[in-house]
This record gives structure tokens, sequence and C-alpha cells, in this order.
């Protein structure tokens, strides 16, 4: 029985299309909460408008790694605003089903694919434009009405079998039963 309901715990988590680690300085992906600029969470507000993302922490310099395998759709402009010129750029990526936008980060290249947790780009300079920010990613999908907070977790706290290890048959049983049953 206990067999039974882990493999359905197994094949109901890998339903779930979820981020890998986005920002080299940030293991779990771990969300900007609230700082004296605003909230890090979708619908947040920002002056009249709502805030259509979801920022993930990342230092200013730091790597920024692909989440998943993706396709690189091209650059874009965040704002086109000379004085946010220092992080006015981001990227345009698909991939895992989803059509979406990395903000503040420079591109390494502008076209291709990039494995899973390889670099993408760099996080650009927020603490220049906006001083005392947790400096962060926003990410945002290509639907800016979808929420994408569904696709994130944080990695420190859910394990979530990764595919290349722990989805071997013959491994399976090396899970941590108590960790799903507690
Ligand atoms: C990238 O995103 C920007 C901003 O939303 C958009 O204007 C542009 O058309 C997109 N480019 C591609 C190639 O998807
Ligand atoms: C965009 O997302 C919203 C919310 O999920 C949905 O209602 C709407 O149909 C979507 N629009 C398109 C063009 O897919």
């Amino acid at each position: 029985m206990r067999r039974i309901l882990v493999l359905l715990a197994v094949v109901w988590m890998c339903d779930a299309v979820k981020f890998g680690q986005l920002c080299s300085d940030n293991v779990c992906n771990t969300q900007r909460t609230s700082d004296s600029w605003g909230e890090g969470h979708y619908g947040a507000s920002r002056g009249g408008r709502l805030h259509k993302g979801v920022d993930i922490e990342c230092s200013d310099g730091s790597d920024v790694l692909a989440p998943f395998d993706v396709t690189i759709k091209g650059s874009l402009i965040v704002y086109n605003d000379p004085n946010k010129k220092a992080i006015d750029e981001g990227i345009n990526l698909s991939g895992e089903g989803l059509c979406f936008k990395l903000f503040y980060v420079k591109p390494i290249k502008t076209s291709g694919t990039v494995d899973k947790g390889e670099k993408i780009g760099t996080m650009l300079p927020m603490q220049s434009v906006y001083q005392g920010i947790t400096s962060h990613i926003h990410v945002q999908m290509c639907n800016r009405s979808e929420d994408p907070t569904e696709y994130f977790s944080d990695l420190c706290q859910t394990r979530v079998p990764s595919e290349e290890t722990e989805l071997i048959p013959g491994r399976f049983w090396w899970f941590d039963l108590p960790h799903y049953y507690a």
C-alpha cells in the first residue's frame, strides 16, 4: 500500500512544471517578499498598477541559469528609460511548454538553446537603480495575465525527485518514506 502511495506521489509531482534554480546565488529559488520598494509577489501594488510577475532573489552580477532546457527567443527592453539603462534588459524564453520572460538579465546569447542549469545571462546591477531593493529577476509569462507563482517552489523545502537519478527503476526505494508522510 505504501509503495502504491509513493508511486502516485511521484507521478503527481512530475506532472507539474517547476522552475529549477534560476540564480547562481539563490539555490532555493527564494522569492522576494517585501522591501522599501514594494513586494515581490504576483499582483502586488506598483503605484496604481499591478505587478504582473514573480520576483526571484538574485544578487547583482550573479550568473542566471536556465531553469530547465530552454530556447532563447530574443532579448527584450524592460523600460526603455535612459535613467534605468543599467538594468533595462531581459530575455524572451520558452521551455517545458511555457513562454516567459526574465527581466534585468543580460543574455549571453539571443538565439539557440541552453540546457538546464547552464548560464543564460548575468544579473544586472539593480542596486544602481533601486538602491536598497532586494535585487531580483522578474519572471513574467508571455501572457501577462497568467500568474507564474504555481511554477515556483522553495527548492530547499520541497524534495522533488530529479529525473536523472531518483526515477531510475530500482533506485526507487531509496526514497525517504517518513519525509513524505510527515
Ligand atoms: C520579446 O519580448 C518583448 C517584450 O515583451 C517583445 O516586445 C518582443 O516582441 C519579444 N521578442 C521575441 C522575439 O519574442
Ligand atoms: C491569458 O491568461 C488568462 C489567465 O490565465 C486567461 O484567462 C486568458 O485566456 C489568457 N489569454 C490568452 C490569449 O491565452
